[in-house]
């Protein structure tokens, strides 16, 4: 690879991939339209970035230039937005014009972000080959997503394209997304800040929780995939809330118990937790971070110690 697109560019996955790009040697090509990204996750950034909506081809689609690969983040991430066509036209529309912008210009890989959002409430741990049953429009709109690729690989047997399940993502760049990043994120603001953390009763809910720098690995090895599909992007394992706070008690020094309150969501995802091993086997990724490597590297300590029986 030595010139790839990557949308989202200014968002939280998409920055971190671009700069892990860069710092292998790849010019960058960032597409954004700034709508949850921030320019502040770019620093240092080198490349060019298009500022545009992917959803309105003709503003961006002769502005990239010949790239070997896109890497498509760009989305509505906010999965309480309500605006169903918005979302769609966003995420459905804006990743087929990214494939009619692949087929036409000779691009070879596609790797795109699903998420686990398709499985709803499913059963754990969550496979590839379950059906999905997406809790709301955002969950939907992955799922229509991954049924765009079919055509367009049918037309050109040359085009890899990689879908990405990625699981519950943690990690520098996140802030930005406000009451969309992570529970790890909105866990610790509450807890540097002295408050007791809140979370549904009883903080049994779990999620797989996955580093940034494990995604954006992800990504890379997507990008070499022998074969178009669509993997899960998670550690396999599920970690609760209240083992989370156990763990950012330990980083911090502190020792603040939860403060549990009532969910007041009818439709709630409980549980996140996905089965790794078909990633691993056609992709050749595995996560490398735990929950307590990934929250101390992100937070600039050491590992932290899991009081016993947390
Ligand atoms: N963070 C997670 O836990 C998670 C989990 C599952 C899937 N995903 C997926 O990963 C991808 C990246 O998400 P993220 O967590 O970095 O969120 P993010 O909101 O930080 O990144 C999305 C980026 O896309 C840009 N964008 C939105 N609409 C656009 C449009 N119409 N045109 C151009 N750019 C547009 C935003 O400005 C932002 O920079 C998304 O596709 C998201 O659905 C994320």
């Amino acid at each position: 690879m030595k010139r790839v697109l990557v949308t989202g560019g200014a968002g939280f996955i998409g920055s971190n991939l671009a700069l892990e790009l860069e710092r292998r040697g790849v010019e960058v090509v960032a597409l954004d339209d700034f709508s949850s990204g921030h320019f502040e996750n770019l620093a240092g950034f080198k490349g060019d970035l298009i500022a545009a909506d992917v959803s309105r081809p003709a503003d961006w689609v002769g502005r990239v230039g010949a790239v070997d690969a896109v890497f498509h983040q760009a989305a509505i991430t906010d999965t309480t937005v309500m605006d169903q066509k918005r979302m769609m036209e966003v995420n459905v529309e804006g990743f087929r014009n990214i494939l009619s912008f692949a087929v036409e210009t000779g691009v070879r890989r596609v790797v795109y972000a699903s998420s686990a959002g398709t499985y709803g409430a499913g059963a754990v741990p969550m496979r590839e080959s379950q059906t999905p049953s997406p809790m709301n429009v955002y969950g939907f709109s992955k799922m229509v997503m991954e049924r765009v690729p079919a055509p367009f690989l049918r037309e050109d047997p040359a085009l890899t394209v990689v879908g990405l399940r990625y699981f519950n993502v943690y990690g520098p760049h996140e802030a930005r997304k406000g009451k969309a990043a992570s529970m790890i994120w909105q866990l610790y603001g509450q807890m540097k800040a002295g408050k007791r953390p809140r979370v549904f009763r009883a903080g049994e809910q779990f999620r797989d929780h996955i580093y940034v720098k494990d995604v954006v690995a992800a990504n890379l090895k997507a990008a070499e995939a022998a074969a178009s599909g669509v993997f899960n992007v998670c550690t396999g394992k599920g970690t609760s809330f209240n083992k989370v706070i156990a763990v950012l008690n330990s980083v911090l020094g502190s020792d603040l118990a939860p403060e549990y309150f009532e969910n007041p969501y009818p439709f709630y995802q409980n549980e996140t937790q996905g089965d790794p091993a078909a990633a691993k086997h056609g992709l050749g990724f595995e996560a490398r971070w735990s929950p307590e490597e990934g929250i101390a590297d992100y937070l600039g300590t050491k590992p932290a110690r899991l009081p016993v029986g947390a």
